[in-house]
Parts: C-alpha cells; structure tokens; sequence
C-alpha cells in the first residue's frame, strides 16, 4: 500500500504540487491524468525520492520512504522515466540489466532475464539485444525503458507516460501487456498519461491533477458518472461518455436469454465493442458466445442503450 499523505512540494514560491492525499491499495493501477504542467512528474518522483517533498509523507507498506534506504528503494520500485530515459552509450542488454547488475544477480541469470524481457516486448533478441538506443525507434526505446523498468520484478511500478510515443496498433498491444503482467506479478502500478481514454482502460483508480491540487479520486466508473468539477468533466469529454460507460462493461454481463441471427460476438468484448457491431452491421440483437465458442445468450440495443444512459444517483 502506498499512502500519500499531505504532500507539497514548492520551488520558490511556485508550489507545484499542493498538499496531494490519496492512498493507492495494493496490486491495483492508479493512473494521475492531468494537463502539461499540472505536478504530474513531480507527484510520481517524490514516491521513489528523486524528488524531495517540501511537506508531508509518503508511506510505503506503512514505512517513511524517508527511512528506506535508496538501494531499497531502487530494487523494490520500478521506474518508467518520460520519455524512455535510456542510458545512450550502453547497448539494450546493458540497459535492461541495470538494476539486476546493482542486485548482484549472476551473469546467466540477468542474461536470461534480459531474453525474456525482450521476447515479452516483441523485441527479437538476436537482433536487439546489442543495438544502441540511437538505433532504435521511439516505440522500441519506450519499451526497452518499460523492460528495464521490469527487469528486477518490482512490486510497485511508476510509469511516467510510457506509451506516449507508440502508434495505437502497438499502443494497444503495450496496454494489453501491462494488465496482463500487471495480473500476473500483482505489481502496483502508479501510470502517468495525458490520455482519459488511457486511464480509464487502465486504471482501477483516477487521480485527476490540475495546476498542482488534486481535484478527483475515483474509480473510471464514479468519474464518469460524478465529476468533481467543470475540469474533469472536459477530461472524460461528455459527448464520449456513454461510450466510455460501454468501454467499461464486457458484453458477457449483458446477456439476455434468446438468441439472434449472423455472426456471434465473444462475451470478453466489450460493450462498446458489441454496440458498434450491432449498429455496423444493422441488427437489432447479436448472438453472445463463450471463449470457447458455447451460446450464451444474445445483447440487444435496448439493453445496451439502458447500459450507456446516465447512472442513477
Ligand atoms: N526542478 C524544478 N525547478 C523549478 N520548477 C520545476 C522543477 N521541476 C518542475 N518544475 C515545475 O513544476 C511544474 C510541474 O512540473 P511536472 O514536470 O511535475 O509537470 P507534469 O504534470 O509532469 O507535466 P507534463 O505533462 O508536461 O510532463 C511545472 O510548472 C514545472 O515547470
Ligand atoms: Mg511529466
């Protein structure tokens, strides 16, 4: 658990991040979304103190990071610096391998870690391993810097925009990774991103940050349903809000008895997915199938546009 408690942090008398409170649980994502400027950055440094506050604490696990020692810090936090933030005169391998170097970790066993990382990210390691970051493009130093990141399979793991420079097709796939390593490891992910569309597929919480204060704290679904604030309503964009309240929903918890004519959609899509075949493909009803292809039910419009209105108070 990490508890953030009362934390500012000024330069002079500009206060960049201004007495910020929230408490992120275990093996859950919190994604902070906030303008350019708004303490973002300075909000995840503090955690790893790479930055030091002005006031208030962080806790980890209960601990005064204050009283943790930096190489304990280092070995149990994961860091994704903005931008990818890769050491230039070292290869990929070298890059990757930083913080099990520091560990003390044996040759063969960082080597394999360094392999696996690489296949993890689609990145050959016959053909990359020995690149210099120069070599690659921006995608594929973002994801050496989410590998390296990582590397050493922190607990907690702090990503400061790491999918910013990726394409939507690869982008896609490097959120997909994430929750499934995110499910795999357990790790608690504190993610940083301008893009709502982002958190709310990936967060199970939303710290929203303006101009250093934090205006929300919520989960994707309560955010959208009750902004805090003119500000976070121009976040979540109402004219999408209804299509982010189906992107949350998966189609297998809309099932209703009976059945339908034309191809089936699987019930681990989403809402929003089903309603745009229905509307693609001018049915009124799909049929709904199970992974392994079992006739659950169908998903009609109706119940769909009932999913999408304005939740009750
Ligand atoms: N070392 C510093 N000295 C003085 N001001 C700083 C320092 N670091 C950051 N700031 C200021 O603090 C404010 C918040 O910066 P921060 O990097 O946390 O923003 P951010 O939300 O991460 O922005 P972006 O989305 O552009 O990355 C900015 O106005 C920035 O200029
Ligand atoms: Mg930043």
């Amino acid at each position: 658990m990490i508890e953030i408690d009362s934390i500012t942090k000024s330069y002079g008398e500009n206060t960049v991040v201004d007495a910020v409170s929230f408490v992120v649980e275990p093996r859950t994502i919190t994604v902070i979304v906030g303008t350019s400027g708004s303490g973002k950055t300075t909000l995840l440094r503090m955690i790893n103190r790479l930055v030091e506050p002005s006031s208030g604490t962080i806790r980890i696990d209960g601990r005064d990071n204050r009283e943790m020692p930096p190489f304990e810090l280092r070995r149990s936090i994961g860091y994704v610096i903005q931008g990818h933030g890769l050491f230039p005169h070292w290869t990929v391998a070298q890059n990757i391998a930083v913080v099990p170097k520091l560990l003390e970790w044996d040759e063969a066993r960082i080597a394999a870690r360094v392999a696996e990382l690489l296949d993890l990210f689609q990145l050959d390691p016959e053909l990359f391993a020995q690149r210099y970051p120069h070599e690659l493009s921006g995608g594929q130093q973002q994801r050496v810097g989410v590998a390296r990141a990582l590397a050493a399979e922190p607990n907690v793991l702090l990503m400061d925009e790491p999918f910013g420079a990726l394409d939507p097709v690869i982008r896609a796939k490097a959120q997909e990774d994430l929750l499934a390593i995110q499910r795999r490891f357990g790790t608690t992910i504190i993610l940083v991103t301008h893009d709502m569309e982002e958190a709310i597929l990936l967060g199970d919480r939303i710290a929203v940050m303006d101009q250093g204060k934090l205006v929300q704290y919520a989960t994707p679904t309560e955010m959208l349903a009750r902004p805090a604030d003119d500000f976070v309503e121009t976040l979540i964009d109402s004219g999408e809000r209804p299509f982010r309240l189906l992107s949350l929903g998966k189609a297998g918890d809309a099932v209703e008895p009976g059945d339908a004519d034309g191809p089936a959609i699987s019930a681990d899509k989403t809402q929003r997915d089903a309603l745009a075949e229905l509307m693609w493909s001018g049915r009124s009803a799909l049929p709904v199938e199970s992974a392994d292809g079992a006739r659950l039910g169908r998903i009609t419009v109706q119940s769909l546009l009932r999913l999408a209105a304005r939740p009750a108070a």
